[in-house]
C-alpha cells in the first residue's frame, strides 16, 4: 500500500460521482481522480465538488486519465449500463463484461499493485470475469457485493425493533441481486441473536415476516429506480465504507463479493460472504455456521451466478 492515499474512479455518473463525494468529505483519501469516457462530465463534477473544498478535510480532487492509476492505491469500476425500470441486474451483463475488461486491460497495465473494487452490475459477475482476464490474485479484486443490501437489511430490521441500525448485526449474502439470501441465524441485536430478543419483546418473526423482509430488501433498488431511474446515495455510502476499510487497513468484516473456491460446497463463482477487508483487499471469508435453509439458499444462488458465467462464456468467448 503506498503512503499517499489515491482512489481513481472508473465512471463518473451518478454512483461514480456521489462516491467521490462521499469519500471527499470523509477524509479518507489525499487523492480522487475522475475516469470517464465522457470527459467533460468527469470534469464538470470534479469542479462542482471542488467548489465546496472549503468545507471538508483537504484532498486534491480532479478528473483524470488511466496514467493516474500507476500510483493509485484503490481503483473502484462504477462505469456501464445501469439497470432501467423493470430490468435486472442479469440482463446487463454483455455489455458491462464487455466493458469492464477493456478497462482491467486499461488499469492493469498500469498497475498491478491497487485494490480493485468492481461495482458496475452485475456486480459477482464482472467481479468474476474482472479477475479471470487480470490473472490477479484472488483477494486484489472485490465487488461491492452485498453491503448495500446488508445495510438494507439492518434499516429494516432497525424500523421494525427501534433499535439503532448500527446496533444490529445481520448479513445479506450470495448475489447481489434476486437470488440473495439473509443470514437470519446470525443476525444479532447487541449482541443478542435476534430469535432471543424477539422472545423478550414479543416481536416474533415468523418465517413469513422472513419472506417479506427479504422481498423487500431485494426489490429496494427496482422501487428506487422506478422512482427516479437510479440508486447512488446509501450504495455511495457503501462504498466509502469498503474503500475506508482497505485504505486504513482495517480488517473489517464486510459482505464484498469474492472468489469462492470450495466453502460450503461452493465453486468457481465469485458472490458475497462475511469476509475481512484490509489494504490487500479481501484477506479472509469467515466460515460462518449457517443453518440449511441458508446454505442451500446460498448454493442456489451460486448456481444462478455460474449459469450466467457460463452463458457469457458460451457466447463471448474466452475469459
Ligand atoms: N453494486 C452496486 O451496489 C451498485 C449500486 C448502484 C449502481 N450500480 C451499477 O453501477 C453502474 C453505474 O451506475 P450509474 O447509475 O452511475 O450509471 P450512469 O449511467 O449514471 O454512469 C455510468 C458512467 O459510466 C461511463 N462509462 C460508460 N462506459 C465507459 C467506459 N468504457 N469507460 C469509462 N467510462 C464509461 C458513462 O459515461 C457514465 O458517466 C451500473 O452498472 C449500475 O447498475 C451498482
Amino acid at each position: 500500500m503506498r503512503s499517499r492515499r489515491k482512489v481513481v474512479i472508473v465512471g463518473a455518473g451518478a454512483v461514480g460521482s456521489t462516491s467521490a463525494y462521499a469519500l471527499m468529505r470523509s477524509g479518507l483519501a489525499d487523492e480522487i481522480v475522475l475516469v470517464d469516457l465522457d470527459r467533460q462530465r468527469a470534469e464538470g463534477e470534479a469542479m462542482d465538488m471542488n467548489h465546496g473544498l472549503f468545507f471538508v478535510p483537504p484532498v486534491d480532487l480532479h478528473a483524470g486519465d488511466y496514467d493516474d492509476c500507476a500510483d493509485a492505491s484503490v481503483v473502484v469500476i462504477t462505469a456501464g449500463a445501469k439497470q432501467k425500470p423493470g430490468q435486472t441486474r442479469l440482463e446487463l451483463v454483455h455489455d458491462n463484461v464487455r466493458i469492464c475488461r477493456r478497462i482491467m486491460d486499461e488499469v492493469t497495465s498500469r498497475t498491478r499493485e491497487a485494490v480493485i473494487i468492481i461495482v458496475t452490475n452485475p456486480v459477482d459477475v464482472l467481479t468474476y470475469f474482472a479477475l479471470k482476464h487480470s490473472g490477479l490474485p484472488a483477494g486484489q479484486i472485490l465487488g461491492s457485493g452485498t453491503v448495500l443490501d446488508s445495510a438494507r437489511f439492518r434499516y429494516l430490521l432497525s424500523r421494525r425493533y427501534g433499535i439503532d441500525p448500527r446496533n444490529i448485526h445481520a448479513y445479506i449474502v450470495g448475489e447481489h441481486g434476486d437470488s440473495e439470501v439473509a443470514l437470519w441465524s446470525m443476525a444479532h441485536i447487541g449482541g443478542t441473536p435476534l430469535k432471543t430478543y424477539c422472545e423478550v419483546c414479543g416481536k416474533q418473526v415468523s418465517d413469513l415476516d422472513q419472506d417479506a423482509i427479504l422481498r423487500q430488501v431485494r426489490e429496494s433498488a427496482y422501487h428506487v429506480i422506478e422512482s427516479k431511474e437510479a440508486t447512488y446515495y446509501a450504495d455511495s455510502l457503501a462504498l466509502e465504507r469498503i474503500v475506508g476499510a482497505v485504505l486504513r487497513d482495517e480488517n473489517s468484516v464486510l459482505t464484498v463479493s469474492t472468489m469462492i473456491d470450495g466453502l460450503y460446497g461452493i465453486q468457481d463463482v465469485c458472490l458475497s460472504l462475511p469476509a475481512v477487508v484490509n489494504r490487500a483487499g479481501v484477506r479472509d471469508i469467515l466460515h460462518a455456521s449457517l443453518d440449511e435453509r441458508e446454505v442451500e439458499g446460498l448454493r442456489r444462488s451460486a448456481g444462478v451466478l455460474r449459469k450466467v458465467i457460463e452463458q457469457v462464456r458460451a457466447e463471448d468467448g474466452a475469459n
